[in-house]
This record gives structure tokens, sequence and C-alpha cells, in this order.
């Protein structure tokens, strides 16, 4: 297995190019499984949960290729079948074929999906709204079947703004003719690529991005080509790294007007943040001040970035206090960062973490995707060396987060 090694405290200095958002690219292929034609997608990022996206759609009778951050995929001959548990069960994102293959092929067959373990996340909101659109859902232990002879546009309330479900909704409303409406939508700027990315195909739909959107569905879909807008989570990731490191980091392609919250927070920190055409240029110096936030659905601070602010609140002067509403258990990272001499106490969804300088190099165990690049960016700043374990977690949504960080200057490589 794979670990990642980092002689800490050198500085961050130069250029990174945002890699394409993850959380975007995967309802934008689960989408094409809408149109009986081709899709192209640009700026995808290779990560493993685009792999495994793939291969679930080329078992359902895609044919996909991926060269040059160029995803084309001709679902002509796509058929429903049940996504097998192996495939389901490693990403989350297998959730959002539901609502496509519900919509083209009237039946949709899954596993309850896997991803991060970030505690209880159930799919109700997601069959609550297939079940508005006219659909019967039967499970049967692990197994979730949404099928349905006709269905009928209808007014969809959801009374928390989930990403997943809003997707699913949205895709499987993109098949039924007449009007359905979305109340209580979530405004991700992923769903707002979603939407753009359906207009491309030439689907009619307002509201993306607000909580009220409206679907003109039933309409003919055709080839389309669509480029991915660069991932903020990525982006926020490594403003997160340079937090302690410190130095002078341009991040080519990355969407300040999506990171407001997060840009806020970095500069009340104490790092100096310039928004340019090419993307974001942010210099920190010194150590960060403490600070206290919490997380919530958009425009609020994003639940994705918790654990690279924990980390760097984990060397700031003074103590921070984190609040996670968003999911149950997104603190596991803590437990690791104590490893690098952090002081962090848990009381269910609050964090107190007291800044301690300087960290020291450990060997620590990523346990999920966003934590283990929490302890990459801890590592960057901790005296000595520290190896990161789990790996799979990382290269699931960073494509090569070394790789990435050694360019700006970082002594980190992936052995
Ligand atoms: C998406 O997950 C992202 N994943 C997550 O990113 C992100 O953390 C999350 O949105 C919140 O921003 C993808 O886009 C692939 P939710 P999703 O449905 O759609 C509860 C990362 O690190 N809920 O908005 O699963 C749920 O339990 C990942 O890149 C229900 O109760 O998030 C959670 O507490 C991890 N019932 C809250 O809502 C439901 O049917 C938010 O979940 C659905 C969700």
């Amino acid at each position: 297995m794979s670990v990642i090694h980092i002689r800490g405290r050198h500085g961050l200095n130069g250029e990174i190019r945002i890699q394409g958002s993850k959380n975007g690219v995967l309802p934008i292929m689960a989408g094409a499984l809408l149109h009986r034609g081709t899709t192209v997608i640009t700026n995808v990022p290779i990560i493993q949960d685009v792999l495994c996206m793939m291969g679930i759609l080329e078992y359902l009778g895609c044919h996909c290729t991926l060269e040059d951050h160029t995803a084309v995929i001709d679902a002509t001959y796509a058929e429903v079948a049940p996504v097998p548990c192996a495939m389901s069960g490693q990403m989350r994102s297998s959730v959002m074929l539901l609502g496509p293959m519900l919509g083209r092929f009237r039946l949709a067959v899954s596993r309850h999906p896997g991803g991060c373990c970030l505690g209880n996340r159930p799919v109700n909101l997601h069959l609550d709204a297939f079940r508005a659109l006219g659909a019967q859902i039967r499970t049967e232990g692990e197994q979730i079947c949404v099928f349905a002879n006709r269905l009928h546009p209808a007014t969809i309330r959801f009374p928390y703004p989930s990403v997943g479900a809003t997707e699913n909704a949205i895709l499987a409303a993109a098949a039924v003719s007449g009007a359905t409406r979305i109340l209580g939508a979530a405004r991700e700027p992923e769903i707002e690529m979603l939407c753009a990315f359906l207009g491309s195909m030439g689907a009619k739909i307002t509201g993306g991005g607000t909580s009220c959107i409206l679907i003109e569905g039933g309409v003919s879909l055709h080839d389309s080509t669509f480029e991915v807008n660069g991932d903020r989570i990525v982006a926020g990731t490594y403003l997160g790294a340079l937090l302690r490191s410190g130095g002078r980091l341009l991040l080519r392609g990355a969407a300040a007007s999506q990171m407001e919250e997060s840009l806020r927070l970095l500069s009340s920190m104490g790092m100096e943040i310039a928004v340019r055409p090419e993307g974001i240029l942010a210099k920190m110096s010194g150590r960060p001040c403490a600070c206290d936030f919490s997380t919530g659905p958009y425009p609020e601070f994003p639940t994705d970035l918790q654990p690279v602010m924990m980390a760097g609140c984990a060397s700031a002067d003074g103590e921070s206090r984190i609040r996670e509403n968003v999911f149950e258990k997104r603190f596991s990272c803590a437990e690791e960062l104590r490893k690098l001499g952090a002081s962090i106490i848990i009381e269910d969804r609050f964090a107190r973490v007291k800044g301690r300088h300087p960290l020291h190099g450990a060997r620590v165990q990523a346990k999920d995707l966003r934590g283990g690049a929490a302890l990459v960016a801890a590592g960057l700043a901790a005296e000595g060396e520290t190896f990161v374990e789990g790996y799979e977690h990382i290269s699931r949504g960073y494509e090569d987060i070394s790789r990435d960080l050694a360019q700006a200057g970082a002594e980190i490589a992936l052995e």
C-alpha cells in the first residue's frame, strides 16, 4: 500500500493547477446515462471515484473512454442492470445513478451506496423525491429497487437541502414530461454545474444554485461537450496547507466566487488573499490566528474543508472551536492529528482545538478522504518526518496530492 512521506516545515511557494471538481463530475457522469448518444466531459479529474463511476457505466452498457482529462460516454446501448455491490459499495455517488436509471428505464436497482464513513448516511430524501414523481420503492436488505410504470411531474419539497437528493431529483425529473419544481433544494455550486450540463444537452432547467429549481422535463436531449469547473474543495485544501506552512501560492483554475465563506475564514486567520482572473493568489506568514466556525449547507462553510481547517487550528495561536453540523462523524482525523502533537477535545459535534507549535512528525492513518488530506496538510507543518497511510482514501478525490504540493516546494513523495 502506498504511503505519503513528508519532511515538514518547508514553505509552499509556486503555482498549482486545480483539478476538475469531483463532486461536480460524478453526477454529470451519471447524467450522461439520460441521453441515448454521446457526451463529452472535459477537465475530468483522474481520481478513483471517477474510475469507479466509469466502471459502473460500462457495466450498464455504456462505452466510456478517459484520455487527457476528457471523458467520452456513449450511453446509446445502456441497459438497466442491478449495480453490483462491489461497485456501488465503493463510493457514495453510485446512488446518483438511481435518478437517471429511473428516468430512462423506469427501473433502477442498486445496493445502498458506500463512500467515506461520516456517520449514518441515509437515502430517504432521494427515495422521497422518486416517490413524489410516482415511483415505487422496494428495499430488501441493502438492495434498493425503484420502479414505475408511469412517472409524473411533481412539486418536491426537501426538509433539508441534501446535495445528492437534489441532484437525483433533477436527474430523474429531466426525463419526466412536464414541469417539476424542487423546493428546499441544495444550493451547492455542483448543483448549478449539473443544471448547466443538462442545459448543454438540451434540458430546460432554471434556478440551479437557488433553493427553487424548475425542470421542464421530457425534452429530447442531444450530444454535448461540457467542461467541469475547478474543485473548490481541493483549492481549499491547498489553502489550508498554506495556512500553516506559510509562503505564496497561486491556485490556477480555483473559483473564488464559490469559496466566499472559506476565503473569509482563511483571511480571518491571517491569510492574504487576492482574486485574480486566473485563480486565487494567497500569501501566509507567521502562525495562523485561532478561529471559531461551524459547517453547514452552501453558502455556509463546507463540511468537506472542516478537517483541513482543524489541522490548521492544531498549530494556530490560541484555542479554536469547531461545530460540525452536516455529518455525525466527521472528526475522525482528530485522533491521528493528536499523534502529531495536536491538542483536540471532541464533545459530540463540537471540537476544541488548542494550538500547539510546532507539531511533530509521526506515522498516521487516513481514515477518510478529507481527513487524509488534512493529515497531509498537518504533516507539512510538522517538525521531522510524517508518514500518511491509507492513500486509497485520498486518491478517491485528489489526483495526485503529493505531486501538486511537491511542485509548490513541499518535501513530499508517494512511496
Ligand atoms: C455530498 O454528499 C458530497 N458528495 C459530500 O462530499 C459533501 O460532504 C456533502 O454533499 C455535503 O456538502 C458528493 O457530492 C459526491 P448530503 P451527500 O445528502 O450528497 C443527510 C467529499 O468529501 N441526509 O447533502 O451525501 C446526511 O446524512 C464528500 O467529497 C439525510 O438525512 O450529502 C447528512 O447528514 C463526502 N437523508 C446531510 O443530510 C438523505 O436522504 C448532508 O448530506 C440524504 C442526506
